[in-house]
């Protein structure tokens, strides 16, 4: 008696444990999506995680990808009830009825249920695939398991999810398949409401093309985020009326019930044919490729032709101060481990920083902005290499860094149509060993005391021994390293810049940058600098000057510089010499 109490006691506790141990969401607990990794026995924090960023310029055609076979699919009386589960709704559908093959997938696959992610009643989106950044209202998933596989979580392939993004219409059926699917929508989690109209899947799927999508392997969305996925997001979206699509958060009480998008860590995306995918526009800075910097005006869509463009020569001599140009604030600037991977772009090497950790405001900017990635430009292996951007009274700088940040208030695609959506820091890079002052211009150097220790050969030193990794184009490393920003920075001067509006200086040449160039140079060894070259395989990896049209370049107010005055002084004594050898 009092054995058996004590079991079920244990037992208790035991699956109280369970249950608590297992707890996540999406918001308001201890395990939202960036702690589902901590979830004992979960695999969210593993590398083949779902969902992802579709970047269609990267995406290949694969002529494996044909048709799909559904079963059942058009069967009205497929779907037996429908439940929230308090993360999402799901249609639970009759026991091996439905089924779902072709479509490049290696077998036969039962389809068992379906569910959907969303946003808010505000109107955010709430797809968890995005395309090339861009978030859909909603995402429908049709999960299938593969036949014959005793485990599918435990199989690399053992469960097929069919993604449909969802697109919100002003004007779309309100009483059609969607609204009847929606009359079920409850904020009770407690029960499993059977399911008593007649609708097919493919009623829910509407005229979407089926043979266009994408595929990639993946997980699972939510914990245990089993990497047990052969995904499938269709590129075509189901269209339906916005008031249908707010009935999701409104009557179940659910808010953004959607994992925001994972790191590929060398995945690719492909396509079945049938999939339009953007034409991919090889651009070079040479003349080895069909766009050389002349003719990047040529290149459909892009902006490089137009007014506003960068990079610019600056004539230090023209150059209007402007009071406004204050301080910097830079936020975390000196966090160590800000920096997610470093690529080899093929045209740049690129250091992508984790989201929303770094800031930039102030420097008469106007709005705050995150701070995205950094990137290089550079010339040759030489040691007489000129490879900046932004040229000073046209003397060219042996390199030049550009940290980029998005403001803060706008997506990445509203920000790259937004005159000031980006703003850009750019730094030119001269070997710690350059004699003071070469080339044409001397005044931007009038604010830069003389040579500094070098404090940041370190930083320098632990960045560019991730060069050797990633000498493939298109590869990437993630960083270990401690290396922030202030440290690569060191203690070049900050407070003395240009300022002019511009644009980015790869296509599609965006006009949409806020441009600060620094005019004092980080001091680099001069071996250092051309590991970039070396390692890269290319070399002369900066955009000719472009035109200023009728811009301005301002400047910051020169500082009371030590030289004023003693011209002045001398100046003074040189009149009073005059004066006092005049015969007067
Ligand atoms: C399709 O559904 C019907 C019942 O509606 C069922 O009899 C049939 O077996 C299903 N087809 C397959 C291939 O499972
Ligand atoms: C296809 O699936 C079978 C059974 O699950 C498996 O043995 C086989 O390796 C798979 N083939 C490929 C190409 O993945
Ligand atoms: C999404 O719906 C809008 C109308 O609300 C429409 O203009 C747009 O073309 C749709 N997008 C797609 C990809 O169908
Ligand atoms: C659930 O919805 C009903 C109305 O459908 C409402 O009266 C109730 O307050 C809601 N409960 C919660 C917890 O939101
Ligand atoms: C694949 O499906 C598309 C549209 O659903 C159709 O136009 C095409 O003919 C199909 N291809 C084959 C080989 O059946
Ligand atoms: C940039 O353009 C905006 C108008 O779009 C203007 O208000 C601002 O003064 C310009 N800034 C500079 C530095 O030219
Ligand atoms: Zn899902
Ligand atoms: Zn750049």
């Amino acid at each position: 008696m009092h054995l058996s109490s004590l079991l079920l006691c244990l037992c208790l506790g035991a699956l109280a444990n369970c249950a608590a141990g297992s707890q996540w969401c999406y918001t308001g607990c201890e395990h939202t999506p960036s702690n589902w990794k901590d979830i004992s026995g979960s695999f969210c924090g593993k590398n083949k995680q779902s969902p992802i960023n579709i970047t269609t310029s990267h995406v290949k055609i694969d002529q494996n990808l044909r048709n799909f076979t559904f079963v059942n699919f058009s069967s009205q009386h497929i779907i037996k009830s429908i439940k929230n589960t308090g993360h999402t709704v799901k249609g639970i559908l009759k026991d091996n009825e439905a089924e779902v093959s072709g479509g490049g997938l290696n077998g036969t696959y039962s389809t068992i249920q379906f569910h959907l992610h969303w946003g808010d009643t505000e109107h955010h989106p709430g797809s968890e695939h995005t395309i090339d950044g861009h978030r859909y209202p909603m995402e429908m998933h049709i999960v299938s398991l593969k036949k014959g596989v005793p485990q599918p979580t435990e199989d690399s392939e053992g469960i097929a999810v069919l993604g449909f993004f969802i697109n919100a219409t002003d004007d779309g059926d309100m009483s059609g398949p969607w609204s009847t699917l929606t009359s079920y929508l409850t904020n009770d989690t407690d029960s499993e409401v059977d399911f008593n109209h007649t609708l097919s899947i493919n009623d829910l799927i509407g005229n979407v093309n089926l043979a266009k999508f994408y595929r990639y392997m993946g997980s699972l969305t939510t914990p245990n985020c089993n990497e047990a996925v052969v995904w499938t997001v269709f590129q075509e979206p189901i269209n339906i009326n916005k008031n249908l699509i707010q009935k999701f958060p409104m009557k179940t009480g659910l808010t953004n019930v959607f994992r925001p998008a994972q790191s590929m860590n060398g995945r690719h995306v492909y396509a079945s044919p049938a999939t339009p995918l953007p034409p991919s526009h090889p651009w070079c800075y040479d003349d080895h490729c069909e766009y050389s910097p002349s003719k990047w005006n040529m290149i459909p869509q892009s902006h490089c032709g137009g007014k506003s463009q960068s990079p610019v020569n600056i004539e230090a001599r023209n150059a209007v101060t402007d009071e406004h140009l204050k301080a910097f604030s830079f936020t975390k600037f000196d966090e160590k481990h800000a920096i997610k991977y470093i690529t080899n772009t093929g045209h740049a090497v690129k250091c992508v920083l984790k989201e929303d950790m770094l800031e930039v405001s102030g420097g008469g900017l106007g709005y705050d902005y995150s701070t995205l990635q950094f990137h290089f430009h550079w010339g040759s292996a030489s040691h007489d290499s000129e490879g900046s951007e932004h040229t000073v009274d046209s003397h060219r700088y042996p390199m030049e860094m550009h940290i980029v940040n998005k403001r803060k208030d706008l997506s990445l695609e509203q920000a790259i149509q937004t005159p000031n959506g980006l703003a850009v820091l750019g730094f030119f890079i001269e070997a710690a060993d350059a004699p003071k002052s070469s080339g044409g211009g001397s005044e931007h150097h009038e604010a830069s005391p003389t040579s500094k220790p070098t404090s940041n050969t370190d930083a320098w030193k632990k960045l560019t021994s991730y060069l050797s990794h990633i000498k493939d184009i298109s590869s990437k490393a993630d960083v270990a390293e401690e290396i922030s920003i202030e440290g690569l920075l060191g203690d070049v001067d900050r407070a003395a810049y240009y300022r002019y509006n511009g644009s980015l200086t790869t296509p599609s040449c965006n006009e949409a940058v806020v441009w600060t160039v620094f005019k004092e140079s980080i001091k680099v060894d001069r071996n250092l600098m051309m590991m970039f070259p070396t390692h890269a395989g290319y070399r002369n990896v900066f955009r000719p000057a472009q035109s200023l049209h009728n811009r301005t370049i301002f400047t910051t107010a020169s500082a009371p510089s030590v030289p004023g005055p003693v011209t002045l002084c001398l100046l003074l004594a040189c009149l009073c010499a005059l004066f006092n050898n005049l015969p007067l």
